[in-house]
């Protein structure tokens, strides 16, 4: 068992350094498929800055990003925190009855459905913050 917990602040300068991290963390695991898991939790930071960049105006410096990263035996879970308003009640049930062709022509809303094709469960809870959580089985290649 693996067990990372990182806060940076929620800026652009911190999603390499949040990218790495999580890499690493897979490749030390030993998650064969750490490039697409890695890929979607890119997707899920970028969301997370964004959101949080929103809700205060581009001053989001002062604010955190958390990444935590709980690599078992069996699976992966992977939860990106931020603090922002939090996605719209609804929005993951259409990201899961969505297909690519429903969103080729549209601005946005391919990211999450990216994550959604790489890992085995996508989720969001409010607690004390918005956190989208992802999960994944060793082993079965979504890829
Ligand atoms: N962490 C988040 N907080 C609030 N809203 C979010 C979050 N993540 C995603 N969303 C909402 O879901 C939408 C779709 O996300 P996504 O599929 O990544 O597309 P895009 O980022 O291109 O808009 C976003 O536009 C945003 O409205
Ligand atoms: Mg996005």
């Amino acid at each position: 068992m693996i067990e990372v917990i990182i806060k940076s602040p929620a800026c652009d300068e911190s999603i390499e350094f949040l990218d790495r991290i999580c890499e690493k963390t897979l490749m030390q695991a030993g998650f064969e498929d750490w490039r697409s898991i890695s890929f979607a939790v890119h997707e899920i930071i970028i969301n997370g800055i964004e959101a949080t960049k929103q809700k205060c105006n581009e001053n989001s410096s002062d604010k955190v990003i958390t990444l935590k990263i709980y690599a078992k035996e069996d699976e992966v879970e992977i939860h990106v925190e931020d603090e922002g308003d939090g996605m719209d009640k609804g929005r993951l049930d259409k990201v899961n009855e969505m297909d690519f062709e429903d969103v080729l022509g549209d601005e946005s809303g391919r990211g999450l459905l990216m994550v959604k094709h790489f890992v085995d469960k996508i989720w969001c809870e409010i607690g004390a913050k918005h956190s989208v959580k992802i999960q994944k089985r060793r082993g079965r290649n979504n890829e």
